[in-house]
Protein backbone atom coordinates (compact mmCIF):
# COMPACT_ATOMS: atom_id res chain seq x y z
CA UNK A 1 0.00 0.00 0.00
CA UNK A 2 1.30 3.23 -0.74
CA UNK A 3 2.75 5.26 2.10
CA UNK A 4 2.91 8.92 3.15
CA UNK A 5 5.22 10.81 5.35
CA UNK A 6 4.77 13.87 6.72
CA UNK A 7 7.70 16.90 4.83
CA UNK A 8 10.05 19.17 7.15
CA UNK A 9 7.67 21.59 6.76
CA UNK A 10 4.55 20.00 7.17
CA UNK A 11 5.65 18.59 10.83
CA UNK A 12 5.93 22.26 12.13
CA UNK A 13 2.47 22.66 10.72
CA UNK A 14 1.10 19.49 12.82
CA UNK A 15 2.79 20.25 15.73
CA UNK A 16 1.08 24.19 15.56
CA UNK A 17 -2.23 22.40 14.84
CA UNK A 18 -2.06 20.31 17.62
CA UNK A 19 -0.87 22.95 20.19
CA UNK A 20 -4.07 24.90 18.89
CA UNK A 21 -6.15 21.74 19.18
CA UNK A 22 -5.26 21.71 23.18
CA UNK A 23 -5.05 17.82 23.49
CA UNK A 24 -2.04 15.67 24.83
CA UNK A 25 0.24 14.18 22.73
CA UNK A 26 -1.33 10.33 24.20
CA UNK A 27 -4.54 11.56 24.18
CA UNK A 28 -7.17 8.31 22.95
CA UNK A 29 -9.26 10.60 21.11
CA UNK A 30 -6.45 11.72 18.31
CA UNK A 31 -7.21 8.11 17.10
CA UNK A 32 -10.76 7.68 17.87
CA UNK A 33 -11.56 10.42 16.05
CA UNK A 34 -8.96 9.33 13.11
CA UNK A 35 -10.75 5.93 13.12
CA UNK A 36 -14.17 6.99 12.81
CA UNK A 37 -13.30 9.33 9.88
CA UNK A 38 -12.55 5.59 8.23
CA UNK A 39 -15.87 4.74 9.48
CA UNK A 40 -15.18 2.45 12.38
CA UNK A 41 -16.59 3.93 16.02
CA UNK A 42 -14.23 2.88 18.58
CA UNK A 43 -17.33 3.29 21.27
CA UNK A 44 -19.24 1.19 18.92
CA UNK A 45 -16.76 -1.67 18.17
CA UNK A 46 -14.48 -1.01 20.89
CA UNK A 47 -11.61 -1.38 17.98
CA UNK A 48 -9.77 0.79 15.84
CA UNK A 49 -9.70 1.11 12.21
CA UNK A 50 -7.15 -0.78 10.01
CA UNK A 51 -3.74 1.26 10.23
CA UNK A 52 -4.98 3.47 13.19
CA UNK A 53 -2.95 2.72 16.23
CA UNK A 54 -0.76 3.81 18.71
CA UNK A 55 2.54 3.20 16.60
CA UNK A 56 1.41 5.03 13.28
CA UNK A 57 0.41 8.16 15.34
CA UNK A 58 3.93 8.32 16.60
CA UNK A 59 4.76 7.43 13.21
CA UNK A 60 2.77 10.16 11.75
CA UNK A 61 4.16 12.63 14.49
CA UNK A 62 7.58 11.84 13.87
CA UNK A 63 7.79 11.95 10.19
CA UNK A 64 10.12 9.68 9.66
CA UNK A 65 8.85 7.05 8.12
CA UNK A 66 6.16 6.42 5.87
CA UNK A 67 2.34 5.00 7.23
CA UNK A 68 -0.45 4.25 4.63
CA UNK A 69 -2.17 6.89 2.77
CA UNK A 70 -5.81 6.62 4.46
CA UNK A 71 -4.13 6.92 8.42
CA UNK A 72 -2.00 9.85 7.10
CA UNK A 73 -4.85 11.25 5.28
CA UNK A 74 -7.09 10.70 8.68
CA UNK A 75 -4.60 11.79 11.29
CA UNK A 76 -4.58 15.14 8.87
CA UNK A 77 -8.68 15.78 9.49
CA UNK A 78 -8.74 14.93 12.67
CA UNK A 79 -6.15 17.99 12.76
CA UNK A 80 -8.09 20.34 10.43
CA UNK A 81 -4.89 20.20 7.83
CA UNK A 82 -5.32 19.85 4.60
CA UNK A 83 -3.02 16.64 3.84
CA UNK A 84 -1.52 17.60 0.41
CA UNK A 85 0.20 20.54 2.35
CA UNK A 86 1.83 18.47 4.77
CA UNK A 87 2.63 15.84 2.95
CA UNK A 88 6.59 14.76 1.70
CA UNK A 89 6.01 15.15 -2.00
CA UNK A 90 8.79 12.93 -2.76
CA UNK A 91 6.86 9.99 -4.84
CA UNK A 92 9.64 8.21 -5.92
CA UNK A 93 13.47 7.52 -4.81
CA UNK A 94 16.27 5.38 -5.82
CA UNK A 95 19.56 5.48 -3.75
CA UNK A 96 21.18 2.60 -5.50
CA UNK A 97 24.62 1.87 -3.69
CA UNK A 98 24.67 5.02 -2.03
CA UNK A 99 26.47 4.83 1.67
CA UNK A 100 24.92 5.09 4.88
CA UNK A 101 25.53 8.36 6.34
CA UNK A 102 24.09 8.12 9.83
CA UNK A 103 27.45 8.73 10.79
CA UNK A 104 27.97 12.13 9.73
CA UNK A 105 30.32 15.05 11.44
CA UNK A 106 29.92 18.97 10.25
CA UNK A 107 29.72 20.51 7.36
CA UNK A 108 26.97 22.50 8.30
CA UNK A 109 27.99 25.64 6.76
CA UNK A 110 28.31 23.50 3.39
CA UNK A 111 24.82 22.13 3.85
CA UNK A 112 23.26 25.44 4.64
CA UNK A 113 24.96 26.95 1.42
CA UNK A 114 24.55 23.99 -0.72
CA UNK A 115 20.77 23.84 0.17
CA UNK A 116 20.05 27.95 -0.34
CA UNK A 117 21.82 27.15 -3.86
CA UNK A 118 19.28 24.20 -4.68
CA UNK A 119 16.06 24.87 -2.72
CA UNK A 120 15.82 28.72 -3.12
CA UNK A 121 18.15 30.05 -5.99
CA UNK A 122 16.80 26.98 -7.99
CA UNK A 123 20.49 25.89 -8.71
CA UNK A 124 19.96 22.98 -12.31
CA UNK A 125 23.93 21.99 -11.80
CA UNK A 126 25.75 21.58 -8.67
CA UNK A 127 29.43 19.88 -8.68
CA UNK A 128 31.23 18.75 -5.19
CA UNK A 129 34.33 18.86 -6.07
CA UNK A 130 37.21 17.63 -3.81
CA UNK A 131 40.19 15.50 -3.81
CA UNK A 132 40.11 12.03 -3.02
CA UNK A 133 38.39 10.92 0.61
CA UNK A 134 37.83 14.27 1.41
CA UNK A 135 34.14 13.47 1.84
CA UNK A 136 32.08 14.44 -1.14
CA UNK A 137 29.89 11.03 -2.13
CA UNK A 138 28.94 11.40 1.92
CA UNK A 139 28.19 14.75 1.46
CA UNK A 140 26.32 14.02 -1.56
CA UNK A 141 23.98 11.34 0.50
CA UNK A 142 23.49 13.80 2.85
CA UNK A 143 22.52 16.75 1.08
CA UNK A 144 19.78 14.41 -0.91
CA UNK A 145 18.34 13.31 2.40
CA UNK A 146 18.14 16.78 3.80
CA UNK A 147 16.43 18.64 0.57
CA UNK A 148 14.43 15.53 -0.78
CA UNK A 149 11.39 17.24 0.56
CA UNK A 150 11.66 19.77 -2.13
CA UNK A 151 11.30 17.32 -5.28
CA UNK A 152 8.92 14.63 -6.19
CA UNK A 153 11.94 11.75 -7.71
CA UNK A 154 14.77 11.15 -6.61
CA UNK A 155 17.76 9.02 -8.26
CA UNK A 156 21.28 8.48 -7.18
CA UNK A 157 24.01 6.88 -9.13
CA UNK A 158 27.81 5.91 -9.31
CA UNK A 159 29.28 6.59 -12.57
CA UNK A 160 31.83 4.00 -11.18
CA UNK A 161 31.66 1.11 -13.95
CA UNK A 162 31.91 3.31 -16.71
CA UNK A 163 27.77 3.26 -18.01
CA UNK A 164 27.83 4.57 -21.27
CA UNK A 165 25.77 7.68 -21.46
CA UNK A 166 23.00 6.23 -23.35
CA UNK A 167 22.11 3.12 -21.11
CA UNK A 168 22.11 5.50 -18.29
CA UNK A 169 19.83 8.13 -19.65
CA UNK A 170 17.46 4.99 -20.66
CA UNK A 171 17.32 4.16 -16.71
CA UNK A 172 17.04 7.91 -15.82
CA UNK A 173 14.26 8.55 -18.34
CA UNK A 174 12.48 4.83 -16.76
CA UNK A 175 12.67 5.73 -13.47
CA UNK A 176 11.21 9.50 -13.91
CA UNK A 177 8.85 8.59 -15.77
CA UNK A 178 7.63 6.61 -13.48
CA UNK A 179 8.73 3.62 -16.00
CA UNK A 180 5.83 5.35 -17.94
CA UNK A 181 8.15 5.99 -21.11
CA UNK A 182 9.20 2.83 -22.86
CA UNK A 183 9.54 3.91 -26.22
CA UNK A 184 13.39 4.99 -25.38
CA UNK A 185 14.76 6.59 -27.93
CA UNK A 186 17.34 4.72 -29.91
CA UNK A 187 19.58 7.63 -30.70
CA UNK A 188 21.55 9.45 -27.58
CA UNK A 189 20.12 12.78 -29.20
CA UNK A 190 16.88 11.50 -28.68
CA UNK A 191 17.30 10.35 -25.38
CA UNK A 192 18.55 13.81 -24.47
CA UNK A 193 15.45 15.38 -24.90
CA UNK A 194 13.39 12.80 -23.40
CA UNK A 195 15.21 12.90 -20.13
CA UNK A 196 15.09 16.67 -20.42
CA UNK A 197 10.89 16.37 -20.87
CA UNK A 198 11.24 14.25 -17.59
CA UNK A 199 13.41 17.19 -16.15
CA UNK A 200 10.81 20.14 -17.11
CA UNK A 201 7.65 17.88 -16.32
CA UNK A 202 8.24 17.70 -12.63
CA UNK A 203 11.28 18.19 -9.69
CA UNK A 204 13.52 15.82 -10.06
CA UNK A 205 17.06 15.19 -8.00
CA UNK A 206 19.48 13.02 -9.91
CA UNK A 207 23.00 12.97 -7.56
CA UNK A 208 25.64 11.83 -9.92
CA UNK A 209 28.76 10.35 -8.42
CA UNK A 210 32.29 9.97 -9.50
CA UNK A 211 32.01 11.54 -12.52
CA UNK A 212 35.81 12.02 -12.83
CA UNK A 213 34.96 8.38 -14.61
CA UNK A 214 34.05 10.18 -17.30
CA UNK A 215 37.15 12.46 -17.85
CA UNK A 216 39.91 11.31 -19.69
CA UNK A 217 43.32 11.09 -18.19
CA UNK A 218 46.67 12.44 -19.10
CA UNK A 219 45.33 15.45 -20.62
CA UNK A 220 44.06 18.93 -18.79
CA UNK A 221 41.20 18.84 -15.93
CA UNK A 222 37.61 18.20 -17.04
CA UNK A 223 38.17 16.86 -20.48
CA UNK A 224 35.74 14.04 -21.60
CA UNK A 225 37.33 10.76 -22.27
CA UNK A 226 37.14 9.07 -25.60
CA UNK A 227 33.58 7.75 -26.05
CA UNK A 228 32.00 9.66 -23.33
CA UNK A 229 31.67 12.93 -24.48
CA UNK A 230 27.78 13.05 -24.46
CA UNK A 231 28.62 13.11 -20.58
CA UNK A 232 29.45 16.52 -21.34
CA UNK A 233 26.94 17.48 -23.70
CA UNK A 234 24.45 16.26 -20.71
CA UNK A 235 26.12 18.76 -18.44
CA UNK A 236 25.65 21.83 -21.38
CA UNK A 237 21.59 20.65 -21.73
CA UNK A 238 21.06 19.77 -18.15
CA UNK A 239 22.57 23.54 -16.95
CA UNK A 240 21.50 25.52 -20.38
CA UNK A 241 17.67 24.58 -20.39
CA UNK A 242 14.40 25.60 -18.55
CA UNK A 243 13.52 23.04 -16.46
CA UNK A 244 12.37 22.17 -12.72
CA UNK A 245 14.86 20.06 -11.65
CA UNK A 246 18.69 19.87 -10.46
CA UNK A 247 21.60 17.57 -11.14
CA UNK A 248 24.04 17.36 -8.27
CA UNK A 249 27.74 15.58 -9.47
CA UNK A 250 30.57 14.68 -7.24
CA UNK A 251 34.10 14.70 -9.02
CA UNK A 252 37.99 14.80 -8.52
CA UNK A 253 37.69 17.18 -11.33
CA UNK A 254 35.33 20.08 -12.81
CA UNK A 255 34.53 19.32 -15.77
CA UNK A 256 34.81 21.77 -18.45
CA UNK A 257 31.41 22.04 -19.07
CA UNK A 258 30.65 23.47 -15.63
CA UNK A 259 33.88 25.93 -15.73
CA UNK A 260 32.69 27.05 -19.00
CA UNK A 261 28.63 28.20 -17.61
CA UNK A 262 29.12 28.64 -13.90
CA UNK A 263 28.84 31.44 -11.83
CA UNK A 264 28.09 32.41 -8.52
CA UNK A 265 24.84 34.07 -9.78
CA UNK A 266 24.06 31.61 -12.25
CA UNK A 267 22.30 28.51 -12.23
CA UNK A 268 25.25 25.99 -13.06
CA UNK A 269 27.80 26.14 -9.50
CA UNK A 270 30.27 24.29 -8.28
CA UNK A 271 31.45 23.68 -4.28
CA UNK A 272 35.67 22.91 -3.51
CA UNK A 273 35.18 20.67 -0.58
CA UNK A 274 37.79 21.66 2.32
CA UNK A 275 38.92 19.05 4.84
CA UNK A 276 36.23 18.45 8.08
CA UNK A 277 38.55 20.87 10.14
CA UNK A 278 38.44 20.34 14.09
CA UNK A 279 35.42 18.16 13.56
CA UNK A 280 37.22 15.24 11.95
CA UNK A 281 38.45 15.04 15.89
CA UNK A 282 35.12 12.78 16.36
CA UNK A 283 36.70 10.65 13.73
CA UNK A 284 39.47 9.91 15.87
CA UNK A 285 37.71 9.78 18.99
CA UNK A 286 35.73 6.91 17.30
CA UNK A 287 38.90 5.31 17.07
CA UNK A 288 39.93 5.65 20.65
CA UNK A 289 43.18 7.72 19.94
CA UNK A 290 44.80 9.46 23.07
CA UNK A 291 46.41 12.89 23.77
CA UNK A 292 43.85 14.97 22.66
CA UNK A 293 46.21 17.86 22.86
CA UNK A 294 47.46 16.63 19.53
CA UNK A 295 44.86 16.12 17.62
CA UNK A 296 44.80 19.08 15.84
CA UNK A 297 48.23 18.85 14.59
CA UNK A 298 47.32 15.79 13.17
CA UNK A 299 44.46 16.92 11.73
CA UNK A 300 46.24 19.62 9.99
CA UNK A 301 49.31 17.25 9.02
CA UNK A 302 46.37 15.75 6.80
CA UNK A 303 44.54 18.61 5.77
CA UNK A 304 40.94 17.37 7.69
CA UNK A 305 40.54 14.36 5.16
CA UNK A 306 38.75 12.36 6.76
CA UNK A 307 39.72 9.25 4.75
CA UNK A 308 43.25 9.99 5.29
CA UNK A 309 42.12 10.38 9.27
CA UNK A 310 41.01 7.08 9.79
CA UNK A 311 43.51 4.95 7.52
CA UNK A 312 46.29 6.69 10.00
CA UNK A 313 43.92 6.46 13.12
CA UNK A 314 43.97 3.00 12.59
CA UNK A 315 47.94 2.74 11.89
CA UNK A 316 48.54 4.90 15.33
CA UNK A 317 46.05 2.45 16.97
CA UNK A 318 47.73 -0.67 15.78
CA UNK A 319 51.31 0.51 15.92
CA UNK A 320 51.58 3.11 17.78
CA UNK A 321 49.66 1.84 20.62
CA UNK A 322 47.11 4.84 20.26
CA UNK A 323 49.77 7.28 21.10
CA UNK A 324 49.75 10.31 18.44
CA UNK A 325 53.02 12.03 20.02
CA UNK A 326 55.07 8.49 18.95
CA UNK A 327 53.47 8.45 15.57
CA UNK A 328 54.11 12.54 15.09
CA UNK A 329 57.82 12.08 16.27
CA UNK A 330 57.85 9.68 13.07
CA UNK A 331 57.76 10.18 9.23
CA UNK A 332 54.88 11.77 7.59
CA UNK A 333 52.90 8.52 6.67
CA UNK A 334 50.40 7.96 3.84
CA UNK A 335 49.02 4.51 4.15
CA UNK A 336 46.27 3.13 1.73
CA UNK A 337 45.86 6.65 0.96
CA UNK A 338 49.25 6.54 -1.09
CA UNK A 339 46.94 4.42 -3.80
CA UNK A 340 44.43 7.34 -3.90
CA UNK A 341 46.62 9.87 -4.54
CA UNK A 342 48.75 7.60 -6.97
CA UNK A 343 45.37 7.46 -8.68
CA UNK A 344 45.11 11.03 -8.79
CA UNK A 345 48.49 12.11 -9.48
CA UNK A 346 48.31 9.18 -12.84
CA UNK A 347 45.65 11.47 -14.19
CA UNK A 348 47.60 14.44 -14.83
CA UNK A 349 49.09 15.62 -17.98
CA UNK A 350 53.05 15.85 -18.23
CA UNK A 351 53.52 19.73 -17.41
CA UNK A 352 51.17 19.14 -14.36
CA UNK A 353 52.99 16.63 -12.80
CA UNK A 354 56.12 18.77 -13.45
CA UNK A 355 54.64 21.46 -11.40
CA UNK A 356 53.38 19.35 -8.52
CA UNK A 357 56.92 17.73 -8.16
CA UNK A 358 58.52 21.56 -8.10
CA UNK A 359 55.62 22.30 -5.33
CA UNK A 360 56.47 19.26 -3.56
CA UNK A 361 59.89 19.93 -3.77
CA UNK A 362 59.96 23.61 -2.55
CA UNK A 363 58.79 24.07 1.24
CA UNK A 364 57.22 27.30 0.74
CA UNK A 365 54.11 28.71 -1.39
CA UNK A 366 55.52 29.62 -4.63
CA UNK A 367 54.05 32.67 -6.83
CA UNK A 368 53.31 32.24 -10.97
CA UNK A 369 56.07 34.56 -11.28
CA UNK A 370 58.72 32.14 -10.03
CA UNK A 371 57.00 28.82 -11.73
CA UNK A 372 57.04 31.26 -14.66
CA UNK A 373 61.00 32.02 -14.41
CA UNK A 374 61.62 28.00 -13.19
CA UNK A 375 60.01 26.83 -16.29
CA UNK A 376 60.18 29.66 -18.83
CA UNK A 377 62.94 28.06 -20.80
CA UNK A 378 60.72 24.80 -21.45
CA UNK A 379 57.39 25.78 -21.94
CA UNK A 380 55.04 29.40 -23.12
CA UNK A 381 53.16 31.58 -20.50
CA UNK A 382 49.82 30.32 -22.08
CA UNK A 383 50.96 26.40 -22.00
CA UNK A 384 52.23 27.77 -17.79
CA UNK A 385 48.65 29.47 -17.66
CA UNK A 386 46.47 26.27 -18.49
CA UNK A 387 48.43 24.13 -16.51
CA UNK A 388 47.75 25.77 -13.42
CA UNK A 389 44.31 26.51 -14.01
CA UNK A 390 43.84 22.83 -14.75
CA UNK A 391 45.71 21.79 -11.41
CA UNK A 392 42.73 24.33 -9.67
CA UNK A 393 40.50 22.51 -10.95
CA UNK A 394 41.50 19.12 -9.87
CA UNK A 395 41.63 20.67 -6.28
CA UNK A 396 45.50 19.58 -5.57
CA UNK A 397 47.00 22.70 -5.01
CA UNK A 398 46.17 25.00 -2.36
CA UNK A 399 45.77 28.71 -3.33
CA UNK A 400 46.92 31.14 -1.13
CA UNK A 401 45.72 34.93 -1.44
CA UNK A 402 47.58 37.27 0.54
CA UNK A 403 48.79 41.02 0.16
CA UNK A 404 51.92 39.84 -1.81
CA UNK A 405 49.55 38.00 -4.34
CA UNK A 406 48.85 34.88 -5.21
CA UNK A 407 50.85 31.51 -3.91
CA UNK A 408 50.67 28.03 -4.86
CA UNK A 409 51.78 25.20 -2.78
CA UNK A 410 50.80 21.33 -1.75
CA UNK A 411 49.36 19.85 1.11
CA UNK A 412 51.77 17.56 3.35
CA UNK A 413 50.30 14.33 2.53
CA UNK A 414 50.40 15.36 -1.57
CA UNK A 415 54.01 16.98 -1.27
CA UNK A 416 55.63 13.75 0.53
CA UNK A 417 54.01 11.34 -2.60
CA UNK A 418 55.18 13.75 -5.17
CA UNK A 419 58.37 14.00 -3.34
CA UNK A 420 58.93 10.27 -2.55
CA UNK A 421 57.99 9.51 -5.80
CA UNK A 422 60.79 11.59 -7.91
CA UNK A 423 63.09 11.61 -5.51
N1 LIG B 1 31.24 14.52 7.37
C1 LIG B 1 31.72 13.29 7.63
N2 LIG B 1 31.54 12.74 8.85
C2 LIG B 1 32.03 11.51 9.10
N3 LIG B 1 32.71 10.76 8.24
C3 LIG B 1 32.91 11.25 7.02
C4 LIG B 1 32.43 12.54 6.64
N4 LIG B 1 32.79 12.78 5.36
C5 LIG B 1 33.43 11.68 4.96
N5 LIG B 1 33.52 10.77 5.93
C6 LIG B 1 34.16 9.44 5.84
O1 LIG B 1 35.38 9.59 5.13
C7 LIG B 1 35.56 8.58 4.15
C8 LIG B 1 35.72 9.21 2.78
O2 LIG B 1 34.51 9.89 2.45
P1 LIG B 1 33.89 9.86 0.98
O3 LIG B 1 33.87 8.49 0.44
O4 LIG B 1 32.62 10.60 1.04
O5 LIG B 1 34.98 10.71 0.22
P2 LIG B 1 35.05 11.07 -1.33
O6 LIG B 1 35.48 12.47 -1.43
O7 LIG B 1 33.79 10.70 -1.98
O8 LIG B 1 36.23 10.12 -1.82
P3 LIG B 1 36.52 9.62 -3.32
O9 LIG B 1 36.98 10.80 -4.08
O10 LIG B 1 37.63 8.62 -3.16
O11 LIG B 1 35.26 9.06 -3.87
C9 LIG B 1 34.35 7.66 4.29
O12 LIG B 1 34.73 6.57 5.11
C10 LIG B 1 33.32 8.50 4.99
O13 LIG B 1 32.47 7.73 5.79
MG1 LIG C 1 33.34 9.36 -3.47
Amino acid sequence: MAALKASKQGLAKIKQKRKELGWPIGDHRWLEEASSILGVSWEEKGYLADGISEGTWSRFLAGKEGINTPAFKAYCQVLTINWEEVANPLERQDWDSAPDVSVFYGRTEELDRLEEWIVKDRCRVVALLGMGGIGKTTLSVKLAHQIQDDFKSLIWRSLRGDPPLQDLLGELILFLSNQQKTDLSNTLEGRLSQLMECLRSQRCLVVLDNWETVLDTGSLAGHPRQGYEGYGELLKRVGESQHNSCFVLTSWEKPKEVAAIEGPNLPVRSWKLKGLGSDAKNILKEKGLQEESLWEELIQLYKGNPFALKIVATTIQDLFDGSVSDFLNGTLFLGDFEYLLSEQFERLSQLEKKFLVYLGNYAEPISRSQLQDFFCSEISVTELLKALESLNRRCLVEKINNENGTFFTLQPALAKYVTRKYK
